[in-house]
């Protein structure tokens, strides 16, 4: 696999940053567009435009195809059993707030319990906290090791017979934890309680199987994946959608509308309310067959390499700490540098074209676990080298001259 052309296929590396060559190190938030997903939003606009699934004229059966391709290619992507079990919605945030507003509506009540992890980042907390304001739930937090891991037993630990739901994180975008998800679906299942998984940080990194996994409910952010923004994916098994009410009301969702009634549309309409973000949906498509013209076996032994090397660099780099041991990680470097405010690392570092993001990651709950206000990060696409890894640590040692430490 050579980098190099990968990367020549981001147009964004050809700017130039305060001067330098962009090292962009800020994947996890989200990741740069290859031209052929760019171009492909160009060409739908400028030849193809229409809305999807209404009119019967050319330009918008074309579209509906395209439309309904890029489904196809998902449900093959992440190998769910059928085609109608992915959603697409504007986020993963959405895809999350789908799951809790319905399931919320039809299953829970006072007292109920939902089972999330001191990793979540505030997507997967945010939504189940607006249930505990409506129905008076109740939110467990599994808790969150010293290696920044979360393991099955502390899962285990915090079930009751109330745990109506385990909603987790699939890889932690603070310490790059990868959780078992398989094995604490499985307990779930055991117990007869659902699962949602947030693959915000997995889905981009990880092989994807769905009927493997066996989870209830998997939220993709497709802006992580190479692809446009405003657009995330909700995989839902088939019963679930059938069973939940619609999320949102508007076209394109029911069946019938009379006065004294409504019906709605067959899966997955019943959950695609209004004009959808169509053209990032066919550009979707794009950033599939990018993925898989590189291969996701290639991906993860490319970015496991350069997390290998990462750690290496930054260990040896006196002050610096990084946050998190975990067994299996990700593709995320966090760290600290005792003196020195995390948001003043990525200023300096920015002035050399190193671009990371530094804060709490949408992760105040951890951060609040490991006593730290923030943290600085590097995380990594596909794109990356280790010469982006060796500027990094340039960029660091700068930094730490500027503040005086060794
Ligand atoms: N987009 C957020 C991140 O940077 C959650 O990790």
């Amino acid at each position: 696999m050579n980098i190099d052309n990968i990367k020549k296929e981001f147009p964004i590396f050809n700017s130039k940053i305060h001067n330098n060559d962009l090292v962009y190190l800020d994947s996890a938030n989200s990741s740069q567009k290859p031209l052929v997903v760019i171009n492909r939003i160009y060409d739908f606009y400028t030849k193809e435009f229409s809305n999807v699934g209404r009119s019967v004229h050319y330009l918008a059966v074309a579209a509906t195809n395209l439309y309904e391709k890029t489904r196809s290619s998902v449900q093959k992507y992440i190998n769910a059993k059928d085609k109608n079990e992915i959603v697409f919605t504007k986020g993963a945030t959405e895809a999350i707030n789908l799951v809790a507003n319905t399931f919320g509506q039809k299953y829970l009540k006072e007292g109920d319990e939902i089972l999330i992890t001191e990793l979540e980042h505030h997507s997967n907390y945010v939504p189940w906290h607006f249930l505990r304001k409506e129905k008076g739930i109740k939110i467990k937090f599994a808790e969150v090791n010293n290696d920044g891991e979360i393991t099955i037993e502390s899962i285990e630990k915090k079930i009751t017979n109330k745990t109506k739901l385990i909603a987790f994180t699939h890889l932690s975008n603070v310490t790059g934890a990868i959780l078992p998800v398989k094995e604490i679906t499985e307990l779930a299942h055991s117990k007869k309680i659902p699962v949602l998984v947030d693959g915000c940080q997995s889905a981009p990194h990880l092989k994807l199987d769905m009927q493997d996994l066996d989870c209830d409910f998997y939220a993709i952010s497709c802006h992580k994946m190479y692809g446009p923004t405003g657009l995330g994916i909700l995989y839902a098994k088939k019963k679930w959608l059938e069973d939940l009410p619609p999320y949102q009301g508007g076209g394109g969702m029911i069946g019938q509308v009379k006065k004294d009634g409504i019906s709605y549309g067959d899966l997955p309409n019943k959950y695609e309310a209004g004009t959808m973000a169509t053209a990032q949906v066919i550009a979707f498509d794009e950033s599939i067959k990018f993925l898989e013209k590189i291969g996701i076996h290639n991906i993860m032994q490319h970015e496991k390499q350069l997390m290998d090397y990462g750690e290496e660099i930054l260990r040896k780099n006196n002050s610096v700490k990084l946050v998190g041991n975990p067994k299996k990680k990700g593709a995320v470097l966090s760290f600290t540098i005792d003196g020195i405010h995390p948001h003043d690392i990525a200023t300096i570092l920015d002035e050399d074209g190193v671009a990371i993001r530094a804060g709490h990651h949408c992760c105040q709950i951890l951060h609040d676990k490991l006593g730290l206000t923030s943290t600085a990060r590097a995380s990594l696409g596909i794109y990356n080298t280790t010469d982006d890894i060796d500027k990094l640590n340039l960029s660091i040692n700068k930094c730490k001259k500027i503040f005086n430490l060794k």
